[in-house]
């Protein structure tokens, strides 16, 4: 069997994880496994309910109900979500919030544990999420954290609102950015931390080529290519 790499990236929300990681993967003939996405996903299903998010038991109980594929459609990632097709449904912030709000329970993380790693068994993956480098990918083959100051990455985000037309203004997407870095590095379940072995990036400074030139290089050091 041809031998496979994974390459992990965790880091805070609007580091520029999706857009880097997907960059670098044509460039070494990976696939790119979007976490944030699944995650997304099930949170589509509980706000199409209008379920309540705050109640653990009842989130963990529909998880039964819930079942998450991915598939690639022109070497882009597609979530199907129970057979359909949401992947355009899923990148608003109410979904982004909503996603960071279920995926401290454990249940929600269980749910997805096993379709992230048989992904990254069966394929050269870079997998980007918050938990790939300290627990879904213990044993990746780089590992890298990837972050940048919050100021900066309101920025880039408040940019990317703007140019969907969406009505928003810098202080409030900066809250945002806050308010999801404090929920996704405090849970108790799986919180975003750097990995001991990870490679340390702080991307305030640099540009998306820059940073993906930076994770090639980190990859072709250690002979990682398709
Ligand atoms: O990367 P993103 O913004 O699409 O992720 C949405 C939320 O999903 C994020 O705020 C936290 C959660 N998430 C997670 O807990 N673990 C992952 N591996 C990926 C995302």
């Amino acid at each position: 069997m041809k031998k496979t790499y994974n390459i992990a990236i965790d880091g805070p929300a609007g580091a520029g994880k999706s857009t880097i990681a997907r960059l670098a993967a044509g460039q070494l003939g990976f696939i790119y496994v979007d976490t944030g996405a699944m995650y997304r996903a099930m949170a589509l299903y509980f706000l199409r309910r209008g379920a309540n998010l705050a109640d653990e038991e009842a989130v963990g109980a529909a998880c039964r109900d819930i079942h998450v594929e991915i598939r690639y459609e022109a070497g882009e990632q597609q979530v199907l979500l129970n057979g359909e097709n949401v992947t355009g449904q899923i990148r608003t912030d109410q979904v982004g919030n909503a996603a960071s709000a279920i995926s401290k329970y454990p249940a929600v993380r269980a749910a997805l544990l096993e379709l992230q790693r048989s992904l990254a068994r069966t394929n050269s993956v870079i997998m980007d999420g918050r938990d790939i480098g300290t627990l879904v990918l213990p044993d990746a083959d780089l590992k890298i954290y990837l972050t940048a100051s919050t100021a900066v990455r309101a920025m880039r985000r408040y940019k990317e609102f703007l140019e969907k037309g969406v009505d928003c203004t810098l202080e409030s997407v900066e809250q945002d950015v806050i308010r999801r870095d404090e929920q996704d590095m405090n849970r108790a379940t799986a919180p975003l931390k750097q990995a001991e072995d990870a490679v340390y990036l702080d991307a305030s400074d640099m540009n998306i080529s820059q940073v993906v030139e930076k994770i090639l290089s980190l990859a072709r050091e250690r002979g990682l290519e398709a």
